[in-house]
């Protein structure tokens, strides 16, 4: 008797195993976090190796925590997304380290493309800008800067993947990526079915390098019995934020989730319709299923959870990220400090990589308490700008569903729905970026036919926050953010 879906969920700063049930129960999680290098200003690397050693080991503990492999019907992994491992198809060890989607480094590489006029093009095959933030970009950089890379490609032994192409290596030896995750490379159309070689030309990457592009649902690989006793179907792949969107249930055009992890990430729904923006969001695959896409249109933040993590960790302002719904509603406002997290540049709508922080509003009157209230109300501001840049795409929102760490503050569930004056929802489980991968997973096992009936058997009940702030408190708010923005 197959009792779960075992998830892993490889995030930005850590891993997890989960198991879930038929009805969408969460069982068992382990965690582990892993190692942040920043060897420069704006550089952020991983070492795959710690990853998949730390994957590895929370596999070890759901494994266990099931009573065995034979208790799970699949896996399904989601995972940080643009990441860009490089490893060596013979060892099958990391060739250097995984640049990690926040790193800003190929910020001059990006602005020569741009110079050169190459955006638009490459824009409207792939939904995506030239920003440092998406993968090719990466793949360029560790190929002209990494002497093993460089030699491993040369020597035909060189295979580039995002996390979850990685740990599908690591656990089945096959190199294969989802549709969601090729299409924030920046190599992928969205309507082509492969990678594309004019695109690869530009990138200057070997497409001999890349893994094959499958469905996010199926029998994708199996993971090998020297791992975990008994193979496990790997079943559902996709990328977190997909993911989210997927765990949230929002399956029909329009329908539109917002997750706040490390980053804030905003997808709307498009069904079967290649997105395209004139506001400079993101056009993205959803899912693919049987070879069929479904799209999203997307807003990326890049700073969200991070900022709290840096009020705490670097500043020292906070002692925990709970403390920070009740310092939020200590004060009566933020005392006019506005704070524009703009900690490694700014992604959309604004697209500045050079983009630097700002606490403005100052005074002796600002204590802890103002600057971790601005810091909570940045995340509604930053989601406003992408409501604005989504109606004027014509993908207005009508209710906004959230989840992430950060969505299980009140203050800040609150906070949304006053800024956007949007009905805000928030389900009862709030994983739902794991609870997608699962669901994918059913689907691709056979639990389920569809999304839809996987989504009506494991998704629950949802918290509704309506907005109540008076307009002219709100418009106070939006200027002295629209104001701050100017100076970063
Ligand atoms: O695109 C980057 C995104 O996938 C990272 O997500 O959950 O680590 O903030 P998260």
């Amino acid at each position: 008797m197959t009792d779960y879906i075992l998830v892993l969920d490889a995030g930005t700063t850590s891993t997890r195993a989960m198991l879930f049930d038929r009805k969408g129960a969460l069982h068992h999680t382990s965690q582990r976090e892993f190692e942040q290098h920043y060897p420069q200003p704006g550089w952020v690397e991983h070492d795959a190796g710690e990853i998949w050693d730390e994957t590895r080991a929370c596999m070890g503990e759901a494994v266990d925590a099931a009573g065995g492999a034979d208790r799970i019907a699949a896996i399904g992994i989601t995972n940080q997304r643009e990441t860009v491992v490089a490893w060596d198809r013979e060892t099958g060890e990391p060739l250097a380290r995984a640049i990690v989607w926040q790193d800003r480094r190929t910020a001059e590489y990006c602005a020569t493309l741009k110079r050169r006029g190459e955006e638009s093009a490459v824009s409207a095959k792939t939904g995506l800008l030239l920003d440092p933030y998406f993968s090719a970009t990466k793949m360029h950089w560790l190929l002209k800067n990494d002497d093993a890379v460089a030699a491993a490609c040369g020597e035909g032994r060189l295979a580039f993947g995002t996390i979850e192409s990685w740990l599908v290596f690591k656990l089945s030896g096959a190199h294969v990526t989802d549709a969601s995750n090729a299409s924030r490379t920046l190599l992928l159309g969205l309507d082509g079915a492969e990678w594309d070689d004019d695109l690869c030309t530009l990138f200057e990457v070997p497409r001999e390098a890349l893994p094959a592009i499958v469905d996010n649902a199926g029998a994708l690989a199996e993971s090998s019995a020297g791992l975990t006793g008994t193979p496990i179907a790997i079943c559902g792949l996709a990328g977190d934020q997909q993911s989210a969107t997927i765990g949230q249930a929002c399956l029909a055009p329009g329908e539109t989730k917002a997750t706040y992890g490390t980053g804030a990430f905003v997808l709307t729904n498009q069904g079967t319709t290649v997105p395209t923006s004139t506001h400079r969001l993101l056009g993205t695959v959803l899912y693919q299923l049987g070879g069929r896409r479904h799209y999203a249109l997307e807003g990326s933040v890049f700073v969200a959870g991070s900022l709290i993590q840096w009020l705490r960790d670097t500043l020292g302002l906070i002692g925990s990220a709970k403390e920070t719904e009740d310092m939020a509603r200590s004060v009566e406002d933020s005392g006019g400090v506005v704070v524009v997290p703009a900690l490694s540049g700014l992604g959309a709508p604004h697209w500045d990589p050079d983009a630097r922080g700002v606490i403005a509003g100052l005074s002796f009157a600002s204590g802890r308490a103002q600057i971790v209230r601005a810091a909570l109300e940045a995340m509604a501001m930053q989601t406003r700008d992408l409501a604005t840049a989504f109606a004027a795409d014509g993908a207005e929102w009508e209710t906004l569903r959230i989840d992430g760490g950060m969505a299980a503050n009140d203050w800040i569930a609150q906070d949304l729905a006053d800024i956007l004056q949007l009905p805000v929802e928030r389900p009862g489980m709030v994983e739902t970026t794991a609870l997608g991968a699962a669901m994918l997973a059913a689907v691709g096992y056979g639990w389920f036919e569809t999304l839809e009936a996987a989504a009506s058997a494991m998704t629950g009940q949802r918290r509704r926050f309506d907005p109540v702030m008076k307009e002219a408190r709100r418009e106070r708010r939006i200027a002295a953010w629209d104001k701050a923005l100017q100076a970063v």
